[in-house]
This record gives structure tokens, C-alpha cells and sequence, in this order.
């Protein structure tokens, strides 16, 4: 298995370009499914999770291809099992982005629970709901969700519906792609009320739209779909990934460093931006790039709470807290979408930092420097915010269990190294 050591304390320096967005690939390419025509993706992030996807569509019939380049395609043509088992969905939780494609194009899906992760319980029952309202039967048995329309047999569509998506936590990234992509097959017309407006549902709808879906209401809460007989291929490219962009910006951050981030789309990093020009961090600014600026005092304390888009990120709330473990001052940070993926928290402490949990907020007092320990990665972010701490801690700190980090992120160590980070792959 492989694990890093870091040597902490050089600032990073130099220019990043960040590659297209994990958690938009994964969903288009399960968008293949709504059409026997070929998808391609020309700028697919070469990541684990895009090898996960990919074999769950080969397993289920579909032709794929990867070119060294990054570029892949989904050809789902001819005899298409509509099942995906416990195997895959357990190995990856976005594989339950097959489910909507399945029941709007062949009227049935089958498709494993995909149960709890380390950061909470994480339903889908918003899933079940919205595909449901659209009229397919929903059956929950020996830990599968069936999808049914009826009369699918003789040729019977979704006949369309309206619902609303929203949940406690606010709405649902995948549970809204999920829906929208099942309706863009159904009879009639259909409405997504709460729908999720994270930049990654705008890009599964121009995807959707390129490939014939008629679908408005991109970036709002509501989402409006006309039923289309069938959907064609396309060629999408995806967007720049926001998380990995935001990840290397605070890495630039916390080793007082200056990074320029290039490919990426600064209006998705508002509100992480906002948070560290209030911890004291400067940027410059382009159409495409963002660049910080070094600082040589610590950052200020700043309170984050995690929010739907365009709100914090929760995907970028192990990371802003590696940076508050350093400042001058004490910070809360509350995750209002997962109040339990604190996983990262215990082994920040391994490091040195003061930071304790109270219910879905951690408090965490700023400390001046924290010492290398080996660490035990649980989960893709909760990585990022390691290696993070990792780079500026004294001394060498190994992050075991790696594998998370190489689910969302390419080359991570390869690209901090070339920042100018000592940073290198070893194998245990
Ligand atoms: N929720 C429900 N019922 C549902 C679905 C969600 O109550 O049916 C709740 C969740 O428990 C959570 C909130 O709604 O409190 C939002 O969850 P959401 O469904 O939006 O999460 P997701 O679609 O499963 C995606 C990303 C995650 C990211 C979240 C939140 C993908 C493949 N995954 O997950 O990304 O954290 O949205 O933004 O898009 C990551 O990249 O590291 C990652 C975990």
C-alpha cells in the first residue's frame, strides 16, 4: 500500500493547472447510459474514481475507452444489464448516479444500497422520492433499490412529474442528477423543485442539453425537463475541478507560499476566497487563475460553516481546518452538510493541533507550528487536509492509506513536488 513522507517547511511555489472536475465526470459518464449514440469526454481527470466508474459500465455492457491523453468515451449500445451490484456501488458511492439513466432509458434499474461512508449516514431517499414523483415503482429488497416503470416491457416511458428535493441539510448534489437524468427520457414534463445549484449539476445539464435534453433553469432551484423520445452522443468537455483548485490555493496558504492555480473558474471559489481573504491571504486574479499571495504572519482566525453552492464548500472543510490549526487565534468550524466527517480531526491532533469537537462544529485554537507524526488518511479530503499539514509541519510526517487521496486528486504528489514541496511516494 502506498503512503507519503513529507518534509515540512518549504513554501510551495509556481503554477498548478487543475484538471477536470471529479464530481462532474462522474455523473456525465453515467449520463452514457441515456443514449446508445457515443459520449466523450476530451479532458477526463485520470483519477480512481474515473477507473471505478468506468469498469461499473463496462461490467454493465457499455463499450468504454481511455486514451493516454485522459480523453474517454461511453458507448451504451446494444444489451445493457441495468443492475449495478454491491461490489461496485460499495467500492464508490457515485455509482448510484447509474440509476436515474437506467430507469429513464430502459424503464428498470437495480442497483445495491450503497449504505454509510466514514463521514455519517448519508441517505438517499431524496433519490427514491424524485424517481418516484416521475412515476417509476420503487422497491427496497435484500439491500437493492428496484426501479420500475410499469409497461415498460411494451415500450412504456417515465410519464414525468414535480417534486421537491430539498433535505434538512439542503439539497442534494447527486440525488438532483439522478432525477433530472431520468426525466430527460420521460413522457412528459417534469419540474425539480430544491434542486442543487453546485456548478457540477450546470454541467451535467449543458452535457444532457448537448446531447438532445430539453432542460432549463440551470444554476436556479428549478429545474424545468421536457421529455425527450431519445438522446443523442456529444462530445463535453468538463469543468476545471473547484475542490482541487481550493486544495492547492490553501496549500499555497498554509506554507505561506505563492501558488497560481490556472484552468480553474474563480467564480466557483467565492465563498472559499472569501475565507481566507478574512484569515489575511491576498490573490490576484484572472479570467482562469487565481494566484495567492505569500504571508509571512499566521492567517487570522476565521468562522466557516459548510452550506450548499455557492456557500462553503464541505468538500474543502478538512482542508480550511489544517489552515485554522495554524492561526492566530481560536475558529469554529461547523459542517452543516456532514456533521460527522470529522475524521480528520484526530489525526490533526497527532500533529499537535488543539482542536476539539463539539456536535457538527470543531473549535480549533491556532497553534504556531505543528510537528510531523505518521497519520492515517479516511477519506479523500480528510487526505488533502493531511498532506496540507504534512508541508508545513517540522519535521517528516507519513500519511498512510493514500488510496483516498488518488480517488480525487491526480498526481498529487507529483504536482506539490514540482510546487517545490518534499514530498515522495513509497510503498509499505
Ligand atoms: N441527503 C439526504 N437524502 C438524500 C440525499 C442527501 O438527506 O437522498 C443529505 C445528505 O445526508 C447531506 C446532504 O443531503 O447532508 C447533501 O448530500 P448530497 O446528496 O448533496 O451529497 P452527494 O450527492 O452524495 C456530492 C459529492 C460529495 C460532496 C456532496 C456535498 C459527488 C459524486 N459527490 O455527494 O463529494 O461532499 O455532494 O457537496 O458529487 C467528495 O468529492 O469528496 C465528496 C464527498
Amino acid at each position: 500500500m502506498d503512503y507519503f513522507s513529507i518534509s515540512g517547511g518549504d513554501p510551495l511555489r509556481g503554477s498548478v493547472r487543475v484538471r477536470g472536475a471529479k464530481n462532474a465526470v462522474l455523473p456525465i459518464l453515467a449520463a452514457g447510459l441515456l443514449s446508445e449514440e457515443t459520449l466523450r469526454i476530451p479532458n477526463a481527470p485520470k483519477l480512481s474514481d474515473v477507473k471505478t466508474m468506468l469498469t461499473l459500465l463496462e461490467a454493465m455492457g457499455c463499450r468504454v475507452q481511455r486514451d493516454d491523453d485522459g480523453a474517454v468515451e461511453v458507448e451504451a449500445k446494444g444489451d445493457i444489464i441495468w443492475e449495478a451490484t454491491w461490489d461496485h456501488v460499495r467500492q464508490m458511492r457515485a455509482s448510484i448516479c447509474v440509476l436515474g439513466p437506467l430507469v429513464g432509458r430502459f424503464g428498470r434499474a437495480k442497483v445495491s444500497l450503497p449504505g454509510g461512508c466514514v463521514f455519517g449516514v448519508r441517505p438517499i431517499d431524496m433519490h427514491i422520492k424524485g424517481l418516484a414523483a416521475l412515476g417509476a415503482k420503487i422497491t427496497l429488497e435484500e439491500g437493492f433499490i428496484e426501479a420500475v416503470v410499469p409497461g415498460h416491457e411494451s415500450g412504456a416511458r417515465l410519464p414525468g412529474g414535480e417534486v421537491f428535493l430539498g433535505t434538512p441539510a439542503g439539497p442534494t448534489v447527486t440525488g438532483t442528477m439522478n432525477v433530472l437524468m431520468a426525466a430527460t427520457l420521460a413522457e412528459g414534463r417534469s419540474v425539480i423543485h430544491g434542486a442543487a445549484c453546485e456548478p457540477e449539476v450546470g454541467d451535467l445539464i449543458k452535457c444532457l442539453n448537448s446531447m438532445g435534453a430539453r432542460i432549463s433553469g440551470e444554476g436556479s432551484p428549478t429545474l424545468i425537463i421536457e421529455g425527450v423520445e431519445r438522446l443523442g452522443g456529444a462530445t463535453h468537455a468538463v469543468i476545471p475541478d473547484r475542490i482541487e483548485a481550493g486544495t492547492y490555493l490553501m496549500a499555497g496558504a498554509i506554507t505561506g507560499g505563492r501558488v497560481r492555480v490556472e484552468g480553474c473558474v474563480p467564480g466557483h471559489l467565492s465563498a472559499p476566497i472569501d475565507a481566507m481573504e478574512s484569515a489575511g491571504y491576498v490573490f490576484e486574479m484572472g479570467e482562469d487563475w487565481i494566484e495567492i499571495a505569500p504571508r509571512r504572519e499566521r492567517p487570522r482566525p476565521v468562522d466557516v460553516t459548510t452550506q450548499p453552492y455557492p456557500g462553503f464548500p464541505t468538500d474543502l472543510q478538512a482542508q480550511m481546518m489544517a489552515l485554522m490549526a495554524l492561526a492566530d487565534g481560536t475558529s469554529v468550524i461547523t459542517d452543516r452538510i456532514y456533521p460527522d466527517r470529522y475524521m480528520h480531526l484526530a489525526e490533526l491532533l497527532r500533529l499537535g493541533a488543539h482542536i476539539r469537537r463539539q456536535g457538527s462544529s470543531a473549535i480549533i485554537e491556532g497553534i504556531p507550528s505543528l510537528s510531523g507524526a505518521p497519520v492515517t488518511a479516511s477519506d479523500l479530503r480528510a487526505s488533502a487536509a493531511l498532506v496540507m499539514a504534512g508541508l508545513v509541519a517540522k519535521g517528516t510526517t507519513t500519511v498512510h492509506r493514500v488510496y483516498h487521496i488518488d480517488r480525487g486528486y491526480q498526481r498529487i504528489d507529483e504536482r506539490i513536488g514540482e510546487l517545490g514541496g518534499r514530498i515522495s511516494r513509497l510503498s509499505e
